[in-house]
């Protein structure tokens, strides 16, 4: 047997050359160099994915599935490869089972509305947990109002790990779906979700996984997952805003009705009877983010260039630098400390706001997020009113970490310790 090689972390250089690629990381802010550490709100984007939108405006734009003419066919298909890109990037078993829709959110409403709505009747259960930000909340709680069916919360410990042992026993005959985070936004919690689904497809119920925050910093692969449903969004892993994927298998999607009605998900139209486009274009109401689509795959294929472990082994050191810097500063707490975390660290000084930490480190160019995370209950289930949050990207070193450190010296000088 081959010996396992010990997983690399990146040297500076290495490092350095990808925050090249970031043109935006050269601005300065307030007169101080750019510190971004918001990446779990969104992420930077290389120059790959600047130039795949320029050429697609300066190449190819056209409306896709409708021009007879050379452009359109050319859109056309760059948006069709980038469809088989993409499934590839996930492993999916055909690009068929890749929908583009606006995000993570539009994702998980539509699996919703199409996949649950119809089946679910009154005293059905949908599963979710205590960690889920909003958008893996509130379409469901819609579902529960429009049929009956009731939400179920798996408990979270105090670390912000899932209680594995409640969600086994909350999966129940009444239980119609599963709709888990891979990574929890506001905690940086990695879910153990390949037992979560076995768990949950010996009792033959299927599983949304919530990708949005980890479809940048763990590899990804929905048939070895086994899950039914994956929900991400391009912005997070370094691609455009308003684009974003719902990977499903292919039965469901056949099975599934539309959910937005109009241009490219029929085949045809009169008064009478609409009859609907294949997968996935039924569910592609309208003319799409063509250009979206299309930087989406060139922001994945500048992922698979560095590659996953590679990726995975920087920001795993970074967090732990970062978390060891941080937990030295007086009276700092951090909220989310579970065994598997993503490069997320949130936590709170207990004399001092978020928002005014947030505003302060912003004034030394430090970019971070304060507030609930769009996940009032994880906030309300550790008793806080907000987080601080620093989220970690590829291109962050530990030089960001230091100038983290140094901003909330001066947070520090203004408040006391
Ligand atoms: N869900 C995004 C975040 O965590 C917006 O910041």
């Amino acid at each position: 047997m081959k010996p396992v090689e010990p997983v690399r972390i990146p040297d500076t250089n290495t490092v350095l050359r990808w925050r090249r690629d970031f043109p935006i990381l050269r601005e300065h802010v307030h007169g101080a160099p750019l510190v971004y550490l918001d990446n779990g709100a969104t992420t930077q984007k290389p120059s790959a994915v600047i130039e795949a939108e320029r050429a697609y405006y300066e190449h190819m734009n056209a409306n896709v599935h409708r021009g007879v003419h050379q452009l359109s066919q050319r859109a056309t298909d760059a948006y069709e490869a980038a469809r088989a890109r993409i499934a590839r990037f996930v492993n999916a078993a055909g690009a068929e089972e890749i929908v583009f829709v606006r995000g993570t959110t539009e994702a998980i409403n539509l699996v919703a509305q199409s996949y649950l709505r119809p089946a679910a009747e009154p005293g059905d259960e949908i599963l979710i947990s205590a960690m889920e930000h909003h958008s893996n909340i509130v379409p469901w709680q819609l579902v529960c109002e429009q049929t009956g069916a009731v939400l179920k919360v798996v408990p979270i410990d105090d670390s912000g790990e899932l209680d594995v042992d409640a969600f086994d026993r909350m999966l129940g005959a009444r239980t119609r779906m599963v709709a888990i985070t891979h990574v929890s936004n506001a905690l940086g919690s990695i879910n153990p979700v390949a037992r979560l689904i076995e768990a949950a497809h010996m009792r033959g119920v299927p599983v949304l996984l919530d990708g949005a925050q980890a479809i940048a910093h763990l590899p990804v692969d929905v048939r070895a997952l086994d899950c039914d449903f994956y929900a991400f969004s391009g912005h997070k892993v370094y691609g455009p805003t308003g684009i974003g994927v719902l990977y499903a298998r292919a039965n469901l999607l056949e099975a599934m009705p539309p959910w937005q009605g109009g241009g490219d998900m029929i085949r045809s139209v009169t008064f009478e009877k609409t009859v609907y486009n294949d997968i996935p274009w039924k569910f592609e109401a309208g003319t799409p983010n063509i250009c979206g689509a299309i930087a989406l795959a060139a922001a994945l294929d500048y992922v698979s260039e560095i590659g996953h472990e590679l990726i995975g082994a920087h920001e795993a050191d970074m967090l732990a630098y970062a978390t060891d810097a941080m937990c030295a500063i007086p009276h700092l707490r951090l909220i989310g400390t579970a065994h598997e975390k993503a490069g997320i660290l949130s936590f709170v000084l207990d004399h001092v706001h978020a928002h005014d930490i947030g505003t302060i480190l912003d004034s030394c160019g430090v970019a971070v997020r304060a507030g609930h995370h769009c996940a009032m209950p994880v906030m309300q289930r550790f008793g806080v009113p907000a987080t601080v949050r620093a989220s970690f990207a590829l291109y962050n070193t530990r030089a960001d970490v230091d100038a983290l450190v140094e901003a909330m010296a001066r947070v520090q000088e203004v408040f006391g310790p």
